[in-house]
């Protein structure tokens, strides 16, 4: 069993044993395991890289109160290990089936009825995210339908009738046949999962760990040191569906539970690394504004659903999301070995382009970010081509503490300016003890053009990177300015 994924799919559950099954290998993903079937092929594939949403699918795990979540995920991503003791859902599946006769489900209804669907490209996608959202919401708000479709791409009909169709099929609480089966289905879940012996998932070319505690998990990054680890994998995979990189040994951290916890600690929130972004952003709401208000404008619903905290911090990208709130905030980042734990600065844990200070048998465990004082004005800005479903360009977060006119306190951190995320640590300092005026960040904005030496590439030339770092300032300086 050691060697075999287990998951249920179509009211069964579904065994893969990479020893016998030649033509897949443990990092097959998931979208290319469904298309091997006649009968799911349904889902399709697009781009391979999480943005048009054709590849849409829906997990089902078992969440708190013993009821099943429901999230909608780019399949194109995601290994099929990661879906161990999971439901795997598929637009085959969502058409009701009575006494031999099929009736479509309320969003397919809806979908057809509104006209909502030209291709079979991009529809099963489509479904599914409404799929998604049937099960998540009743009469949800055009915020929410658009945000869970954000991450499908249509190019011929329009939102406006799919908009419509989400609009008035998710009015029954999520009732369906998947709630009639629930039991059943958390009965097999639940058979999959009582075993928690580590996966270790072989063929020739791979040895793929899957851990289901933190100390094997920590055991198993000692043992294998070279192992490439992954948590929602969404940067990881890139390399595998884009430049046909073949990964050796993989550490998956998908199912580690202690790393999925949220708590409240010595005036910290403490987020587990494998907390999702979909879960950060929800949780920071009023907690932390600014990081809420960056991660409504991170990927799609699809990508936030799996991408964690722990991955962002530890992909160290210069325009990674979280890096400049987390600078602003002054998180820490605790880093667990077999024998050892420590906690380092954010800014201390970036080392360079991608670069960070993780050593060879120590993993990610937790981001811990201070309770934000009232004192505090914070802000944070994200910059890209397109509203939704980009990249930072530019990138900003912003800490600010007065003391009656003048500055006590000043963070400003910038994404897509350097190699790293990086502070403007001379226009803190030209800052710090002067008028909060118009004057006073005017000539700051000449010395933060100064401090930065931004690279031209395909997303921007480096004036416009210099000039948006400088009005970003001004922004936060408007905001913020006492009367
Ligand atoms: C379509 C698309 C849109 C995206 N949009 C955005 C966006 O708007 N903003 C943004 O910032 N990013 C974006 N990303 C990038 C990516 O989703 C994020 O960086 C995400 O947070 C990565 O998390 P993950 O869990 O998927 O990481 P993984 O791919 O699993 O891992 C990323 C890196 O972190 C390391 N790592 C992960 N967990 C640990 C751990 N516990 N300990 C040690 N190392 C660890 C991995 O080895 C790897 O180097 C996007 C990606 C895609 C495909
Ligand atoms: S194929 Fe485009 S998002 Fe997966
Ligand atoms: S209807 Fe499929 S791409 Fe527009």
């Amino acid at each position: 069993m050691k060697n075999t994924v287990r998951f249920v799919l179509d009211g069964k559950i579904r065994e893969v044993d990479f020893s016998k099954y030649h033509e897949l290998k443990p990092t097959t993903t998931v979208l290319n395991y469904l298309r091997s079937f006649p009968e799911h092929k349904g889902v399709k594939e697009g781009c391979a890289e999480g943005d048009c949403g054709a590849c849409t699918i829906v997990i089902a795990e078992i969440g708190e109160n013993e009821r099943l979540v429901y999230k909608t995920l780019d399949s194109c991503l995601v290994f099929l290990p990661m879906i161990h003791g999971k439901q795997l859902i598929t637009v085959e599946n969502i058409a009701v089936i009575e006494n031999n006769e099929k009736s479509l489900h309320a969003v397919q209804q809806l979908m057809v009825e509104t006209n909502g669907s030209q291709c079979g490209y991009c529809t099963p996608g489509i479904v599914m995210s409404l799929f998604g959202i049937y099960k998540n919401h009743q009469n949800p708000t055009r915020e929410v339908i658009e945000d869970a479709l954000t991450g499908n791409l249509c190019r011929c009909t329009g939102y406006k009738p799919i908009i419509e169709a989400a609009q008035k099929a998710c009015v029954t609480n999520g009732d369906d046949h998947f709630s009639k089966n629930e039991i059943e289905v958390i009965d097999l879940l639940k058979k999959i999962n009582s075993n928690t012996d580590t996966l270790i998932l072989k063929n020739k070319l791979q040895q793929y760990f899957k851990p289901f505690t933190l100390s094997e998990a920590l055991r198993l990054r000692k043992e294998n040191p070279n192992a490439i680890i992954i948590n929602g994998s969404t940067d990881i995979a890139l390399r595998q569906t884009k430049k046909n990189e073949l990964f050796t040994e993989i550490l998956d951290l998908s199912s580690v539970p202690e790393l999925k916890c949220i708590k409240e600690e010595n005036n910290n929130i403490v987020f587990g690394a494998g907390i999702t972004i979909e879960q950060v952003r929800n949780y920071s709401i009023e907690k932390f504004p600014a990081l809420n208000k960056i991660l409504n404008v991170f990927g799609s619903l699809q990508i936030r659903n799996v991408a964690t905290i722990g991955g962002n911090v530890g992909s160290a990208s210069p325009i990674g999301d979280t890096l400049p709130v987390l600078f602003a905030h002054c998180a820490k980042i605790k880093l667990q070995s077999e024998n050892s734990e420590r906690i380092v600065e954010i800014e201390d844990f970036i080392k360079g382009y991608r670069q960070t200070d993780l050593i060879n048998d120590e993993l990610i465990t937790e981001v811990i970010i201070p309770k934000s004082e009232k004192t505090y004005l914070v802000n944070s800005y994200k910059i890209s081509k397109r509203k939704d479903m980009d990249i930072s360009t530019v990138s900003g977060a912003f800490k600010l503490k007065l003391n009656g006119e003048n500055v006590d306190e000043i963070i400003l951190a910038f994404g897509g300016m350097a190699a790293v995320t990086k502070r403007a640590k001379e226009t803190e300092k030209l800052l710090t003890g002067k008028k909060w005026n118009r004057e006073n960040v005017e000539t700051a904005m000449k010395t933060l053009e100064k401090e930065f030496t931004p690279l031209s590439d395909a997303r921007s030339e480096a004036e416009f990177r210099s000039t948006a770092a400088k009005n970003l300032l001004l922004k936060f300086y408007l905001e913020t300015k006492q009367n």
